[in-house]
């Protein structure tokens, strides 16, 4: 497994975790074209090729259309999420796409998956969310193109809308935020387990006739405007 960040950190650690034969970290901004090529490469020349690509970068960046006193915002807040949540994760996308087809097939007809993450913000986006619930409806709608395309190749493509997980990016909102989160989740009324998550992503990979779809993984959580 190779794992892209720009956390070297966290990375890292996840990588010594797991041990240097079953993974290995690059240092990625996944909006840099030639960075992702370059780690891309050095996965295949490492590994000898790839088969799953799961896309999870992402930042939260809040964004109002306007501020306080009705000015619109500074357009760089809202292309910055873009340009992480989406077009990074087209970046990498494309780019192992691009390898994934040169595997031979299994049982004749898979050479590849793709999980890309989303977010329930992707349907109920709250006030603030502007930029960031764009991006994760963006993923979404690459979904289908996607498996029409990359089916000819063998690839499927599929999304995860996570509700709320306790991740570091969740956590570091402070215990007060996080249980008024909590407090919003439907039932059962929890975060989610990172085991849950991983076990959607083995799902979407093992089930071969599942193409094109998103998958919300939230407890029926539906965001409320605010
Ligand atoms: N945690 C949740 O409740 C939740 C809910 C819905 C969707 N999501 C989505 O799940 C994904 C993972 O989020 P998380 O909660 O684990 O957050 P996280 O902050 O813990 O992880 C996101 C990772 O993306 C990396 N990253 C950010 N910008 C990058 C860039 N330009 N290049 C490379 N790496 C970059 C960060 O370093 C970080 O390690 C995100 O796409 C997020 O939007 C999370």
């Amino acid at each position: 497994m190779s794992v892209f960040d720009l956390n070297e950190e966290a990375g890292q650690a996840l990588c010594d975790e797991l041990g240097p034969d079953r993974a290995i970290f690059h240092a990625v901004d996944v909006c840099d074209d030639k960075q992702v090529a370059d780690a891309v490469k050095a996965t295949v020349d490492s590994f000898g090729t790839i088969h799953i690509n799961i896309n999870a970068a992402g930042i939260p960046a809040p964004t109002k259309i306007l501020d306080r006193e009705g000015s619109p915002c500074d357009l760089g807040k809202f292309a910055k999420v873009i340009n992480i949540n989406l077009i990074g994760l087209f970046n990498a996308m494309s780019k192992c796409v691009a390898v994934m087809a040169k595997n031979d097939p299994e049982n004749g007809e898979e050479r590849g998956v793709v999980v890309n993450v989303s977010s329930g913000a992707a349907y109920e986006g709250q006030i603030g969310q502007a930029g960031y619930s764009a991006s994760k409806a963006g993923v979404i709608g690459l979904n289908i193109p996607a498996a029409r395309e990359l089916g000819a190749v063998g690839v499927r493509v599929n999304a995860i809308a996570p509700g709320l997980f306790g991740t570091p990016l969740v956590m570091g909102l402070g215990d007060k935020v996080v249980s008024s989160l909590v407090e919003t989740v439907e039932a059962p009324r929890r975060m989610g387990d990172m085991r849950e998550f991983a076990h959607t992503c083995r799902y979407i990979v093992e089930n071969a006739y599942l193409n094109g779809e998103t998958i919300r993984l939230d407890a029926a959580t539906r965001l409320k405007a605010k």
